[in-house]
């Protein structure tokens, strides 16, 4: 992990590889942000008008690197792009959030190094340390010699020194965002669903959450066919794992439920080459699920959160089910599974019917379910479901707040139509093509505990991003919904429901 601090030491004679700086586009013009003034002085006010010279523009993101000719005790300034002004104010943080993260990808392999960027408020922190963590993330585990980008030691965050909570909080947000990046990152035959469930035992052992986990069997003798259904394919066998998180005071109990798909081939109905090489991905649910409830105990909000991580993995093989399989959920509803790829719904049909028992207020479950939700709304953007419009918009609106890209999508009734099975209760998929993310949606409403409000989340595009890294965002696993879900769980324990 990054060495964090937050100082407010005199930065001309600070001893690190590099300052970074912020500029700000004010076309035609460029400014330097706030937090630049003493940088700026060394250089006799001159900061910008050299920086322009080097063709700074101020674009968020644009990263512009300066000798200091011993004008500063750091050989070099970094100074990032933080788009136009009227942007950083209004837009949480995200910002500031990028700029930290694109400066920290450009100095990796630094010792260490120094954040003068906008650090007026508490928030400003915590964006500003959220981001250069984020942004510092490396995943080494299966790189041998030497020769790849190492992240920097050591961050000095220049600010105001009361704002250490802020600077806690970045630290126990960014560590559960860097949990969820190494197990969606990690190979799938290191990431079985037992060494999953393991891992989940592990962390709920550090912070302080009760776990419990249930094997092949106890899932069988449980009933939970759906979870049997899709695991019953691989050498591999499935789990589910409850964690919970309680506060004495608690007036609200929040549930979330992670789609833990550890490798998704499709099954017998297997996914094409070019479809599955990402498909480790798909226990980012379970696994923002659990970064969630780690960051939850740290922070100790006065609410109680329990989280089920439905975890399988989805192979072909002679003992998989077959397309046409008729499945029993747990709670006795009947599933005939008409294609084996959709797979997601029928773990999380299980682990949604099984929250009912812990007397949720609110349902939230994240899974990476549908190709569909990339074709409706890009890679980079969560869709958001709901039984309740209002919890809907209070998912948007803390997702806004945490810096994720999430839009409320709704749930035609009409789409129900489709998922009537001529055997069984409901089908896994419809015969109308379109709107498949919705038709995911549709079908898991049809397990949430009656009367209980709930969201869904489909991160099937954020939870992987496949394109060159941005902001504070690398290659692979995102950690996508974890900042969500920890928001979420603060508004109710600060607002209720
Ligand atoms: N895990 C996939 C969805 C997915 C696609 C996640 C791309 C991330 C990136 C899911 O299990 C799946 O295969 N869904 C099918 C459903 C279809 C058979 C109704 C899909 O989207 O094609
Ligand atoms: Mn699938
Ligand atoms: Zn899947």
């Amino acid at each position: 992990m990054t060495n964090l601090k937050l100082a407010n030491p005199e930065i001309a004679t600070l001893d690190v590889d590099a300052v970074v700086i912020g500029v700000v586009s004010n076309e035609p013009e460029i400014n330097l942000a706030s937090g630049a003034e003493s940088v700026d002085r060394a250089f006799d006010g001159g900061l910008a008008t050299v920086l322009a010279g080097l063709g700074a523009t101020g674009a968020q993101g644009e990263i512009t690197k300066l000798p200091t000719f011993g004008k500063l005790s750091a050989p070099v300034i970094v100074a990032v792009g933080l788009g136009k002004e009227r942007d950083a104010s209004a837009d949480g943080g995200e910002a500031l959030r990028r700029a930290a993260g694109a400066a920290l990808r450009s100095l990796a392999g630094s010792a260490s190094i120094a954040l003068a960027l906008p650090a007026a408020t508490a928030e400003d922190v915590t964006a500003v340390a959220t981001g250069a963590l984020l942004g510092n993330y490396a995943y080494l585990n299966y790189r041998t010699g030497d020769g790849h980008k190492t992240p920097v030691g050591e961050v000095t965050v220049v600010g105001t020194a009361d704002a250490g909570d802020a600077l806690h909080r970045a630290e126990v947000v960014a560590e559960s965002v860097t949990l969820v990046r190494d197990l969606v990152n990690t190979p799938p035959s290191d990431l079985s669903p037992e060494i999953f469930a393991e891992t989940a035992e592990q962390v709920a052992g550090a912070t302080g959450l009760s776990v419990q986990v249930l094997d092949e069997k106890a899932l069988v003798e449980g009933g939970y066919g759906g979870i049997v259904g899709v695991g019953q394919g691989s050498v591999n066998p499935p789990r589910l794992v409850r964690l919970a998180y309680r506060h004495p005071e608690a007036a609200h109990t929040v549930a979330f439920v992670g789609k833990g798909i550890t490798f998704d081939s499709g099954g017998l109905s297997l996914k094409p080459a070019d479809s599955m090489d990402w498909m480790k991905s798909d226990m980012g649910g379970a696994a923002a699920v659990l970064g969630a409830l780690k960051a939850i105990a740290r922070l100790a909000p006065k609410v109680n959160v329990v989280g089920y991580l439905a975890i399988a993995e989805n192979m072909p093989s002679g003992t998989a089910q077959r397309p046409s399989d008729v499945i029993t959920i747990y709670g006795g509803k009947t599933v005939e599974v008409l294609n084996t790829d959709a797979e997601g719904r029928l773990v999380m049909a299980d682990a949604l019917v099984r929250s009912g028992e812990d007397d949720p207020d609110l349902v939230v479950d994240v899974a990476t379910l549908t190709g569909a939700q990339l074709v409706a709304l890009g890679a980079r953007t969560a869709g958001v479901m709901a039984n309740d419009d209002a919890v809907r918009d209070r998912v948007v609106a803390a997702a806004g707040r945490a810096g994720e890209a999430v839009w409320p999508m709704p749930l035609p009734e009409e789409l129900r139509k489709g998922l009537e099975s001529s055997v069984a209760d409901i089908a896994n998929v419809s015969g109308e093509r379109w709107g498949g993310m919705l038709t995911a949606g549709v079908f898991l409403r049809e397990f949430v505990p009656e009367g209980v409000r709930w969201a869904h989340l489909d991160i099937a595009g954020p939870a992987f991003h496949k394109g060159e890294p941005y902001g504070y965002t690398p290659k692979g696993g995102t950690g996508a919904a974890v900042r969500t879900l920890v928001q979420i769980t603060e508004d109710v324990a600060a607002e209720g429901l």
